[in-house]
């Protein structure tokens, strides 16, 4: 056999068996890296090629480069993918303790992309101590700053907004965003204590990880697939006990989440047989502004209602039992939106 046909033979085999090496990134996780830290492919003409070579500069021109190519569907090896992760998180690590230098705004939106990204990767690994740990620390941080800077929490959400996040892993630090503005628009709460509902709120849906995308973006659920999602919140308590600092009340309030229930708002079919009951104001403030910014958000299966819906639907459910707190978010939420 002569040597041109057997490294052809070869070229051949290597290139038929690439996309078995391929795991799909999204162009969203180039946004805040400095320097490719491997490979990344595209598809060209059905076959996958390397669009971003190892150690290429990321800056704005790349990205509009790869966007004019129509390269947005990425690949990079699956051995190599952990090397965008490892860089995520030190960049996290990095933002998350120095949040307070130089220009806020600035930070906050990196610090809070990059605490998607990389909750995406402990949705899919949520094993993993270092992630959980990593989150855990930057929550912790993020709440602090929130609470320092009220101003800036509808800049916040604008420019957070924009980077169009999968909702899966936007819901989490949409809503506790909310949450840590009304409850500190209340005036009677410690900072202590809405440090420790943000951090319930962030991870009460850490559980959805055991939940396969595809059923995410479905209307119309199996009644086997809405079980699964149902057990969402004791999947939660079950990755985050012993594991981070939350203590057990705050779990009592992950696993009760649902109180109002967005399965029987949002997903078709009858609502669950005994939906579990709003225990206490703490669930309560968790779960409805859960629910809120969930209703004011486009899903792949509906579109976003108005605020003035989602008020009426949390009115029905909890203005007899809590009127002040009713009057709290209506006022938090107009001035929020005004
Ligand atoms: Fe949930």
């Amino acid at each position: 056999m002569d040597y041109n046909y057997i490294m052809e033979l070869f070229t051949a085999i290597c290139h038929n068996s690439l996309p078995l090496r391929l795991t799909p990134l999204s162009i969203r996780e180039l946004f805040f890296l400095q320097k490719i830290p491997c490979n990344i492919y595209g598809l060209d003409e059905g076959l996958f090629t390397i669009v971003l070579k190892e150690k290429a500069v990321m800056n704005k021109d790349t990205l509009k480069d790869l966007v004019f190519k129509k390269q947005v569907t990425l690949f990079a090896k699956k051995d190599e993918y952990k090397k965008i992760i490892e860089s995520h998180q030190n960049n996290l690590r990095n933002v998350s303790r120095s949040l307070s230098i130089g220009d806020p705004l600035v930070n906050c939106k990196k610090h809070m992309n990059l605490l998607t990204i990389n909750l995406q990767y402990l949705l899919a690994n949520p094993i993993d101590d270092d992630l959980l740990n990593l989150q855990f620390q930057s929550v912790t941080n993020l709440s602090a700053f929130l609470m320092n800077n009220i101003g800036l929490h509808k800049s916040i959400y604008e420019e957070y907004l924009k980077q169009k996040h999968y909702y899966v892993f936007a819901q989490p630090l949409i809503s506790s965003l909310f949450l840590l503005g009304v409850l500190k628009q209340s005036l009677v709460i410690s900072n202590k204590e809405i440090e420790s509902l943000f951090l319930t709120s962030y991870f009460k849906d850490v559980g959805m990880s055991t939940i396969p995308i595809s059923v995410y973006d479905k209307k119309d659920l199996s009644e086997a697939e809405k079980e699964i999602l149902m057990k969402h919140p004791a999947t939660s308590i079950k990755i985050l006990s012993g594991r981070v600092s939350i203590g057990t009340p705050y779990l009592k309030i992950i696993e009760q989440h649902h109180s109002i229930s967005l399965l029987e708002s949002e997903q078709a079919g009858p609502p669950p047989k005994n939906p579990p009951l709003l225990r206490g104001f703490e669930t309560m403030m968790v779960s409805v502004m859960d629910l809120i910014s969930a209703m004011i958000s486009d899903r792949p299966y509906r579109k976003k209602t108005t605020l003035f819906d989602a008020l009426e639907l949390v009115k029905s459910h909890i203005s007899d039992k809590y009127p002040q707190e009713f009057r709290l978010m209506v006022v938090y939420f107009k001035q929020f939106f005004n």
